[in-house]
């Protein structure tokens, strides 16, 4: 970000932070972080293969056409019993960017065309437009991987925390 944008946005964020203040506390669509959530089955049986992902990333369509297809999940079986998946589909469901009242699921959620359905959090435009100053080669360094690895940059991604205090890019 440049500099005197970032200054803009530090003068935006402390006026929007007073007029909060002064109006007595933060109404629920100005809650900035998604909230920590937890299902031990989604735990187990969606962080084998890649970070676990913030249901508050996807719109529920989203989770809802991933779960139908476990069998072809980006070029691997991801099938689960019916029972898990049914389980794992609903508390993604339940806590998706488009059920959330925080600034960060609404930014995303609108990001994505009504009539889409990404799957992946790393193609939608909200994603593209908060990364499009970090080069594509730096997103291929041995230490990330993809745009996908978003732990390798965002230490508490897991828990659905992208403020920038948690940001460090790895060599
Ligand atoms: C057998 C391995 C495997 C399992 C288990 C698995 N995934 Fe994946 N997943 C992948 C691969 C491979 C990718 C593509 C990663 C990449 O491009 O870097 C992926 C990508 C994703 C993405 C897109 C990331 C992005 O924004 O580009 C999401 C979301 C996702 N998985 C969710 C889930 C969920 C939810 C579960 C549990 C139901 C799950 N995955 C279980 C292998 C797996
Ligand atoms: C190569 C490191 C890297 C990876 C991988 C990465 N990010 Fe980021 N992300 C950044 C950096 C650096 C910024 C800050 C950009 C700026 O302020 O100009 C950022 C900004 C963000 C922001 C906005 C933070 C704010 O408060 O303005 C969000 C949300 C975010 N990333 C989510 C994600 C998600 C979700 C993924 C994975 C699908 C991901 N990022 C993957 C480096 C990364």
């Amino acid at each position: 970000m440049k500099k005197w944008l970032q200054f803009l946005v530090l003068i935006t964020s402390i006026s929007a932070t007073s007029a909060l203040l002064a109006s007595g506390g933060f109404s629920d669509n100005s809650k900035q972080a998604m909230p920590v959530v937890a299902n031990a089955k989604w735990k187990t049986e969606c962080s084998g293969c890649h970070m676990l992902y913030h249901p508050g990333l996807l719109p529920e369509r989203s989770w809802n056409k991933m779960m139908a297809g476990l069998d072809k999940h980006f070029g691997e079986n991801a099938s689960l019993d019916d029972a898990s998946r049914d389980e794992i589909a609903r508390f993604l469901a339940l806590n998706s960017a488009d059920k959330q009242d925080n600034r960060r699921s609404n930014r995303i959620n609108q990001s994505i065309a009504a009539g889409a359905t990404p799957l992946r959090i790393s193609q939608t435009r909200y994603f593209t437009s908060k990364h499009d100053e970090i080069a594509a080669s730096t997103f291929k360094r041995k230490s990330i991987g993809s745009a996908a690895n978003c732990v390798a940059c965002h230490q508490a991604a897991e828990k659905g925390d992208f403020s920038e205090s948690q940001i460090r890019i790895p060599r």
